[in-house]
Formats: C-alpha cells, sequence, structure tokens
C-alpha cells in the first residue's frame, strides 16, 4: 500500500511537471533549435500549428478511439507512427522514442522527432490542426512581438 501511494506521488509529480509555454518563448526556443526555414518552414507555421494542437503545454495526450492511438506533447505526435507507448496497435515509432519522451518539459527531443515529421511525405500536412488553422493563412500574429 505504502509502495502504491508513493509510486502515485511519483506518477503524479509527473504529470503535474508539464510545461506551457509562452507563444513568445516556444518561438525563440524553436529558434535555437533551427526550426526557422528548416525544410522551407517558416516559425511561424510551428507556432501556429503548435498553439491549435496543444495550447503549447508539453503535457497533453488526446486519445484517438478509431486507431487506438494517442498524440503526445506540445506538438500533439501521435504513437501510430511516431512513438513508442506500448499500447498502439501496428506501431512504427519512426523518431526512435518512447512517447513519455514528448512531454518533457524540454521539448529538445519533440522537435527532433517534429523535423523529422516535417521531412516526411506528408510534411506539416500530417498535423490536421495545420491543415484546418494554418495553411494558406496569413501567420505573422504569430510571431508578433517576439523578436524572432
Ligand atoms: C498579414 O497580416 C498583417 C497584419 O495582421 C499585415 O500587416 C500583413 O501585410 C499581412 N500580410 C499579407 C501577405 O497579407
Amino acid at each position: 500500500m505504502k509502495v502504491l501511494l508513493i509510486l502515485g506521488f511519483l506518477l503524479l509529480s509527473v504529470t503535474v511537471q508539464a510545461k506551457v509555454y509562452s507563444r513568445c518563448e516556444f518561438a525563440r526556443t524553436l529558434k535555437s533549435h533551427g526550426m526557422d526555414g528548416y525544410r522551407g518552414i517558416s516559425l511561424a507555421n510551428w507556432v501556429c500549428l503548435a498553439q491549435h494542437e496543444s495550447g503549447f503545454n508539453t503535457g497533453a495526450t488526446n486519445y484517438n478511439p478509431g486507431s487506438r492511438s494517442t498524440d503526445y506533447g506540445i506538438f500533439q505526435i501521435n504513437s501510430k507512427y511516431w512513438c513508442n507507448d506500448g499500447k498502439t496497435p501496428g506501431a512504427v515509432n519512426a523518431c526512435g522514442i518512447p512517447c513519455s519522451a514528448l512531454l518533457k518539459n524540454d521539448i529538445t527531443q519533440a522537435i527532433t522527432c517534429a523535423k523529422r515529421i516535417a521531412t516526411s511525405s506528408q510534411g506539416l500536412r500530417a498535423w490536421v490542426a495545420w491543415k484546418a488553422y494554418c495553411q494558406n493563412r496569413n501567420l505573422s500574429q504569430y510571431v508578433r512581438n517576439c523578436g524572432v
């Protein structure tokens, strides 16, 4: 019982650790990781995508009943193709990481995986929210006053 309680608190402390980035902090972090212009994609596209996918919350998870997969983290990266959560049928893990790595406050691994997705044939079209809210839009507001 005691062990379970301690385990419970450990899990709780992991889950409540999630960080919500501000728009500009996120933009600056992306820039420091070489995302501005990566594969011809501007920072504003990534900021728009993350705002509509997760609200810049590193702890965001969303289950997709149809594919029995889950979207993880600030970029809402899917466990069917990109990461391993040990419970998604037919998963591929193309980024070669546990999905939990996508929930860290430090988004370095999430960025590396997002780049990998951007390099795939789908590109940003892999993200439903990008297609719905960002594709072919004027995105200048997303990086406004960020100094990037
Ligand atoms: C995009 O919107 C901003 C203001 O929101 C405006 O200043 C700018 O000219 C627009 N760019 C284009 C290409 O329409």
